[in-house]
């Protein structure tokens, strides 16, 4: 018997619903950008993205059911992002989930929206092998995630100041490229040299698997001040593809390193940052040195969506893992943390 799955995702900026059956089909994958909003004040205005999440919801869900050719009753469950993310953008679709689980007496799983970006790997191949690496490259998340079995993060190595996505778009800011950064420098630096300009690269201690972006940031300012100063042009794209170069060696270096030190021979990406053409052909190229493989979602399933959400949820639901109807926005939910009790298949208790 297949899985129908209903999922819903307001963590940031997108009003995403998606129908997938059985963690892989997807019968539809609706994202309502708020990108046209956010864009004139450079970044994303949470409050502004809590009163689209509520203006689109409804129309968003009663689209995805239409595109998928379904009605309510055909749903097995439905699914929610309940962290971590902007709380008061997360309350919607949290509340909305609630709302349908209640009202239809589904079971609602709760899922963590990084958890959601590792699963995207798993819509396009639902059977990959485990242990696994995974690296999370997200607007505000850059962490390397060791997964040995469903359900099951080990964190190697986190940012310790800006997420890599964070620091394309604070960058592509500085620029004055306009928002969201990363496919914007992405685009640009196809036409420059990555070697032209000298940046640094963070490597940390010796064996660390952590990171560190705001360094990288600050060379790139500060590059244009003195060309300012001097009143000399800059070389945008050069600028841009020395930036991205800097940031993919760093995520392809150590991402490589965790592999090889944990003896995985699978490598998976996720997160808007992981739609990065140069990611992942540097990736492919390392990995390939080293007899790894690399994974990788289209980049639409990259970036903010809900398809991913059911994926993550379908291997819930195969555990049994329901939240309570009690389920809150936790904004700071950690990767394999429950911020629930109970299992409650969607009933209050
Ligand atoms: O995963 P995502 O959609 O949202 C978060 O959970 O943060 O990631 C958005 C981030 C933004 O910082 C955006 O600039 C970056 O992903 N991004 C990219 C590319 N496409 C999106 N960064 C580099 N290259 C890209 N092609
Ligand atoms: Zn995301």
């Amino acid at each position: 018997m297949s899985v129908v799955i209903l999922a819903i995702e307001t963590s940031c900026d997108d009003t995403s619903a998606a129908v997938v059956v059985d963690g892989s089909e997807i019968l539809s994958n609706i994202v309502s950008s708020q990108v046209d909003v956010h864009s004139r004040f450079g970044g994303v205005v949470p409050e502004v993205a809590s009163r689209k999440h509520l203006e689109l919801i409804n129309y968003v869900v009663s689209e995805s059911l239409a595109a998928a050719g379904i009605v309510y009753k055909d749903l097995d469950a439905v699914a929610v992002t309940y962290g971590p993310g902007l709380v008061g953008a997360l309350l919607v679709g949290v509340s909305a989930a609630k709302a349908i689980s209640y009202g239809l007496d589904l079971p609602l799983v709760g899922v963590n929206h990084l958890e959601g970006h590792i699963y995207a790997n798993f819509l396009i191949e639902p059977g990959i092998a485990f242990p696994l690496i995974c690296l999370v490259v997200s607007g505000g998340h850059t962490d390397l995630v060791l997964i040995k079995k469903h359900g099951s993060y080990q964190v190697v190595g986190s940012t310790r100041d800006d997420a890599a996505g964070e620091a394309f778009d604070k960058v592509a800011r500085a620029m004055g490229l306009g928002y969201p950064g990363g496919p914007l420098i992405d685009r640009l630096s196809r036409e420059g040299d990555p070697g032209a300009i000298n940046l640094p690269r963070a490597y940390l201690e010796e064996g660390s698997f952590d990171f560190s972006f705001s360094g990288l940031k600050s060379a790139v300012i500060n590059y244009m001040h003195r060309a300012a100063q001097r009143g000399a042009e800059i070389n945008k794209a050069d600028l841009a593809a020395g930036f991205q170069k800097a940031v993919t060696d760093v995520l392809i270096d150590k991402t490589i390193d965790a592999a090889v030190e944990t003896g995985v021979s699978s490598i998976l990406m996720a997160g808007g940052v992981a739609a990065n053409t140069s990611l992942r052909a540097g990736m492919i190229e390392k990995a390939t040195k080293e007899s790894c493989r690399v994974i990788y979602p289209p980049p639409v399933l990259c970036t903010d969506n809900a398809a991913m959400i059911a994926s993550a949820a379908y291997f819930k639901y195969l555990r049994d893992a329901f939240a309570p109807l009690t389920l809150n926005a936790v904004p700071d939910l950690k990767l394999g943390e429950e911020r629930y009790e109970g299992n409650f298949r969607g009933k209050i208790m």
